[in-house]
């Protein structure tokens, strides 16, 4: 089987190589998987990644501006997957997990909602940023990306994903035909991207539980807010936030779960990926049942 255009293209916006007779790669003939350009042990191989049956197409939606992003770029859907009932549609609304808490910052609309994050003094966090991370995308984005926490580079900018990881992130998020830069194009290629702390941790630490509870609320009313059709969540502390569980993410990857209605999809975090080029096969994977996810779900 050869890979198509569409695949090809997306496996290369991801930074992977794939073999083809005309590329003549130094790759074994009849190997198909694709492959991290950087140099790996043959151990280190990344699974293939999972064969694609049908293309995905634009979501198109009267009476909205045209597609800014390449066609060509956009994921190929995988196989289906089994969607939850409840993540099948998208939700009109949305209600923060159960804490018992009444959060004043339920109530808040957008621009409250940004005032309230850069006045937070509600944990450490506060004393060590340089400013707080808000979030970055259209706001009728029908993705949403949640990472973990604002780096050194984000807290001096006051933007989420502005550092190396950063740019692994768009070129998925290109693959995938989404950017956060996309506010005049349709809602299906808009993207929301946030993070779970809205303040960076002192020398990148790992966020504190007491940091992600006092910061949930925030993240909460952003999801509330925006009513994405799609999540996906980077990194195992914006998973465990959302689904509440503690398991690794190579073990929730691979299946669509749900926050509050919101199909959702699990993969690696992009500082990851920079760090573990195997994983990016994965990762593919992940974009791949996100796009088909996205697709069902209407966005
Ligand atoms: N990592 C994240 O999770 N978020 C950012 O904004 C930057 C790096």
């Amino acid at each position: 089987m050869a890979w198509t255009e569409r695949q090809q293209s997306m496996l290369q916006a991801m930074g992977l190589r794939v073999w083809s007779p005309a590329a003549g790669t130094d790759a074994q003939a009849g190997d198909e998987a694709a492959v991290p350009e950087a140099l790996e042990p043959p151990q280190a191989r990344a699974a293939p990644a999972a064969p694609v049956s049908a293309p995905v197409s634009a979501p198109g939606r009267a009476g909205q501006t045209a597609d800014r992003a390449p066609a060509a770029g956009r994921a190929a859907a995988p196989a289906p997957a089994a969607i939850p009932a409840e993540a099948a549609a998208a939700p009109s609304t949305l209600r923060a997990p159960a804490t018992g808490i009444a959060s004043p910052v339920a109530a808040l609309d957008w621009p409250a909602l940004r005032e309230a994050v850069a006045g937070c003094r509600a944990c450490g966090l506060c004393e060590s940023r340089r400013q707080t991370v808000f979030g970055v995308g259209g706001a009728r984005a029908h993705w949403m990306v949640i990472g973990e926490a604002p780096g050194e580079q984000e807290d001096r900018e006051g933007e989420p994903f502005v550092g190396a990881s950063g740019q692994l992130l768009d070129r998925m998020l290109a693959a995938l035909g989404v950017s956060r830069d996309a506010e005049d194009s349709e809602p299906a290629r808009q993207v929301y991207i946030a993070n779970t702390l809205k303040c960076r941790p002192p020398g990148n630490r790992n966020p504190a539980a007491d940091e992600m509870a006092r910061c949930e609320p925030f993240l909460v009313r952003q999801i509330e807010l925006l009513q994405p059709r799609i999540i996906l969540a980077m990194g195992r502390f914006a998973v465990q936030a959302l689904l509440r569980t503690t398991d690794p993410i190579g073990k929730l990857r691979g299946r669509v779960h749900s926050y509050q209605g919101v199909p959702l999809i699990v993969t690696y975090h992009p500082a990851y990926l920079l760090r573990n080029l195997p994983d990016k096969a994965k990762a593919w994977e992940d974009l791949c049942l996100a796009a088909a996810t996205a697709e069902r779900a209407g966005g």
